[in-house]
């Protein structure tokens, strides 16, 4: 055969190959509301620069018929391309071929993209559209998926490994987005559940549609497994290339600088807080008063909303915003909100991203429900995110810091680099109602008007603790700011915090608080 006709004969192969599982299995796709893997490719990379590997992997599977198939590139589409320049690591299943499923050699595609990913220091971005384990080859599907799973934990706070739920993603398959850093899901699109409706009927007789037990819905406003919630997929590969921008290709390098912006003029960032102490307001404000360009990129958005993380840049530079959100239950602490700023707070400082915290919250969330949920393990996660990261912490107390819920976030004591108050800040054990009636009990009681009295000891608190000054006079806060001056001073703090070196204790690895 001449060379010309064996590059014709290349293309047919590769043309038959590439188009997965046929046409009438790719027509089923759509109709089913979804894109095919290899639209999905392409919508998220930048325009011709996805590169295809091992398009011509066979499976290996020999029983209950599987010989005589010949399922396309096994089911998975693996390669490299860019994302705004910047070099990308992907893998997309192909529910066309198999449903998707798990074999032996679809799972190597997998593991040699993420280990590629890992040694080149790139992310990593997989797209699950899969009917999970595949059958016909048993226990070889299980170790694929057990490779995949030891992968992302290497992989774990070397790369950024981004996962998408676009289709069913069932069983132990599920652990893998779990084990990665960003999942994102979409409506009615997304199906993510350790165990079926069908299962489940079975062994419990309770009936549940596979939306309503792991949808895109469930899983970004219920269980808090997933971090972005889109209508489309559309959507959804916007959200991933904008985030994308915001954090860096590897654990060795800073997230890239983009020009500095000013934030919006409309935002006035002195009327925000309301006078009254206990009336809430939205601290996005505050963040979207000192971001570039207003722009702030809030990560699980619908869960554990008592706190708000997020990355924004300031003066240019990504940085990682934890921020009490006191129109949620008061912004105060509890088992969700504080595995989800754990979490964040440890993302930012495998990846070099400085943490902005904004302080405004009553403390811990009190309550039976709460204690038995274990709220002291939960708890104790945020303490030991925040001593543990040696990124730079600058520390922003607005309002209210009281009890556990001013050490908790990142207050001095934790280790934060920069600790400034305005001067609305309250700064104590706990807030003047409480502390009136522990401490001044006994005269309140006694007085002839004991809810004037209240009154007064109320106001006599207020005055003498409920205020910067005192944590201000023990240099636990460095220093009372105007609220004007808080982008100046972040920029300023970040700037001198640039050149950082926070060396620790020689250890393995710690035990945090899972
Ligand atoms: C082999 C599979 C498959 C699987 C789907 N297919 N799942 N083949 N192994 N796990 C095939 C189907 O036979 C069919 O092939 C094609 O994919 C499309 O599937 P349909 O059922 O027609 O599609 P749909 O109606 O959309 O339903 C999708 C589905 C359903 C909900 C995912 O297929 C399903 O329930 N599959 C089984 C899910 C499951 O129990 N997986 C094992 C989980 S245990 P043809 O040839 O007809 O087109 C697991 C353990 C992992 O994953 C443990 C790791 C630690």
């Amino acid at each position: 055969m001449s060379l010309a006709q064996k590059i014709i004969d290349f293309f047919k192969k590769r043309d038959k190959a590439s188009i997965g599982g046929g046409q009438t299995a790719i027509d089923k796709q759509y109709a089913s509301g979804k894109m095919t893997a290899r639209d999905r490719i392409k919508a998220i990379l930048d325009a011709n620069s996805f590169h295809e590997y091992d398009l011509f992997v066979k499976h290996t599977g020999k029983d209950f018929g599987l010989d005589k198939k010949e399922l396309p590139g096994d089911g998975v589409i693996t390669g490299t391309g860019t994302v705004y320049g910047q070099p990308i690591c992907i893998f997309a299943q192909d529910f066309t071929v198999a449903g998707g499923s798990l074999g032996l050699m679809h799972a190597r595609k997998i593991t040699k993209i993420m280990d590629h990913a890992i040694k080149m220091g790139i992310p990593l971005i997989g797209i699950n559209d899969s009917g999970g384990a595949r059958i016909q080859e048993g226990v070889n599907s299980l170790a694929g998926y057990g490779e995949i799973f030891y992968r992302n934990t290497l992989a774990s706070g070397v790369i950024p490994q981004i996962s998408v739920i676009l289709g069913p993603c069932a069983g132990g398959a599920v652990y893998s987005p779990a084990l990665t850093d960003f999942v994102f899901v979409v409506d009615k699109i997304s199906k993510m559940f350790i165990t079926g409706p069908e299962v489940i009927k079975t062994v419990l007789g309770e009936e549940i549609s596979m939306e309503d037990l792991g949808g895109a819905r469930v899983q970004t406003e219920i269980s808090g497994n997933a971090h972005f919630f889109a209508n489309s997929e559309l959507e959804c590969f916007e959200q991933i290339k904008r985030l994308i921008t915001f954090i860096p290709w590897n654990n060795r390098r800073k997230a890239k600088a983009f020009p500095p912006k000013s934030p919006k003029a409309s935002l006035d960032i002195e009327h925000i807080i309301p006078s009254e102490p206990s009336t809430p307001y939205d601290v996005r404000d505050i963040i979207r008063a000192v971001a570039d360009g207003s722009d702030f990129f809030e990560i699980q958005e619908r869960w554990a909303a008592n706190i708000v993380i997020g990355f924004c840049r300031i003066d240019g530079e990504t940085v990682g915003i934890v921020a009490n959100q006191p129109l949620v239950l008061a912004g105060v602490l509890d088992v969700d909100s504080s595995d989800k700023a754990a979490r964040f707070i440890r993302y930012c400082d495998a990846f070099s991203i400085p943490i902005i915290t904004f302080v405004d919250l009553p403390g811990y969330l009190p309550g039976v429900d709460q204690e038995h949920a274990g709220v002291i393990r939960h708890g104790a996660k945020i303490l030991y995110s925040y001593s543990e990261a040696t990124v730079p912490k600058i520390t922003m107390i607005l309002r209210k810091a009281y009890g556990g819920g001013y050490i908790a976030m990142c207050s001095r004591h934790l280790g934060a680099d920069f600790v400034f108050a305005w001067p609305s800040a309250e700064i104590a054990v706990m807030g003047p109602e409480g502390a009136a009636n522990i401490i001044f009990k006994q005269e309140i009681s006694e007085s002839a008007n004991p809810d004037e009295t209240r009154k007064q000891k109320v106001q006599e608190y207020t005055e003498k603790f409920a205020n910067p000054y005192v944590a201000a006079a023990h240099g636990h806060v460095d220093a009372v700011i105007s609220p004007k001056e808080t982008r100046d001073f972040l920029i300023h703090a970040i700037k001198v915090s640039e050149t950082k070196k926070d060396i620790r204790p020689f250890k393995k690895h710690g035990i945090a608080p899972f």
